[in-house]
């Protein structure tokens, strides 16, 4: 047999045998292909090879040496994936698991008030509204009776985007559009939200800010049930030992209307700080959202949400709130829930 016809049926043996045992494939490439491997001595041979057979000798050696490199490449690179495949499947992990180092974020301080004010008053048996933020001059201003050119709107400027629509000054206009909607039915409800006002800002103003309306309309609601709704709701919050004090006060869509201070702790004394305005639902506002004052009587309050997050929190700059310094933020983590 000649060397080629050796050479062929050599490697023909070794490759099927790397087939089930590739771990020899360095070996076996070396032994064919390198500079002194197999194929390369054979070539250099040639000279040794009569004459008239060196051309097919040459030829045939270079290829099987084309044959060889390409049969064991194909190999090494199934070899290699092989691997990396394995390496995936035994690395295989569970994308789910949370990280060692996860940053978690937290409720806002103002979100946490809100649904504590939302807990409460749910338990006392009130629905929970909500109105829009680009309120319309009619819900804002005419149906809680501040007509134009009332001097009222002076105080509750704010941003317009036309004649009749505007950044909602408080959330009182979600009283007249759920009695629209309720069509003289009693009421017990909460709405709270954000509200902005084209104001100074600061230490305790700020374009925007938070509120909470309440509204109670029923037969047999009165001044009494007022005062004790909201002394019982501060209570709750900031604990049995507080106190209010009703002062009268004006708001066009009450009558009597009043505003609200309660006890807070300063420097070991004791102080009052106002917290609220409220009073019971002008006749004027019931008329107009369909409601007939003989029969059916009601309340209503408005909350400011950041004072009462100040207090609670003692934070004493509104505008903490919106700056979205992560070292403020980050020191309400505690009340995740
Ligand atoms: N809307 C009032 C404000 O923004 C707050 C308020 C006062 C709401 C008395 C009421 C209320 O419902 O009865 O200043």
């Amino acid at each position: 047999m000649d060397i080629l016809e050796k050479l062929k049926n050599d490697f023909k043996n070794d490759y099927e045998k790397l087939l089930t045992n590739p771990d020899n494939l360095e070996e076996i490439k070396n032994k064919y292909l390198s500079r002194k491997g197999l194929i390369p001595t054979a070539m250099s041979k040639i000279r040794d090879i009569e004459p008239e057979k060196r051309r097919d000798f040459g030829q045939g050696c270079n290829a099987l040496k084309e044959e060889v490199t390409k049969k064991l490449g194909d190999l090494e690179n199934k070899i290699k994936k092989e691997e990396k495949l394995k390496k995936l499947k035994e690395e295989s992990f569970d994308i789910n698991l949370p990280s060692d180092n996860l940053v978690l974020g937290n409720n806002h301080p103002l979100a946490i008030i809100v649904d504590m004010i939302k807990e409460y008053f749910k338990k006392e048996g009130y629905e929970i509204n909500e109105g829009p933020e680009i309120e319309s001059d009619y819900f804002n201003f005419e149906m809680m009776n501040i007509p134009k050119n009332h001097p009222a709107r002076a105080m509750q400027d704010s941003f317009y985007f036309d004649e009749n629509l505007l950044l909602r000054t408080h959330t009182s206009p979600v009283q007249a559009r759920v009695m629209q909607e309720r069509k003289g039915r009693p009421i017990k409800l909460i709405c709270p939200g954000k509200v902005y006002r084209k104001d100074e800002e600061d230490a305790t103003h700020s374009h925007q800010f938070m509120q909470v309306e309440g509204l109670v309309l029923g037969s047999g609601i009165n001044f009494l049930s007022l005062k004790n709704t909201l002394l019982n709701f501060l209570k709750h919050l900031f604990g049995s030992k507080t106190k209010i004090r009703l002062r009268p006060s004006y708001f066009p869509f009450t009558e009597p209307s009043i505003e609200v201070d309660m006890t807070y702790e300063k420097d070991g004394k004791e102080k009052y700080i106002e917290i609220l305005g409220a009073g019971m639902v002008h006749p004027n506002v019931l008329k107009m959202s369909g409601y007939n004052p003989k029969k059916i009587k009601g309340f209503a309050f408005g909350i400011g949400i950041e004072r009462i997050a100040m207090l609670y929190y003692g934070i004493n700059d509104i505008r903490y709130f919106y700056q979205n310094d992560i070292r403020f933020l980050d020191q309400f983590k505690e009340h995740i829930r």
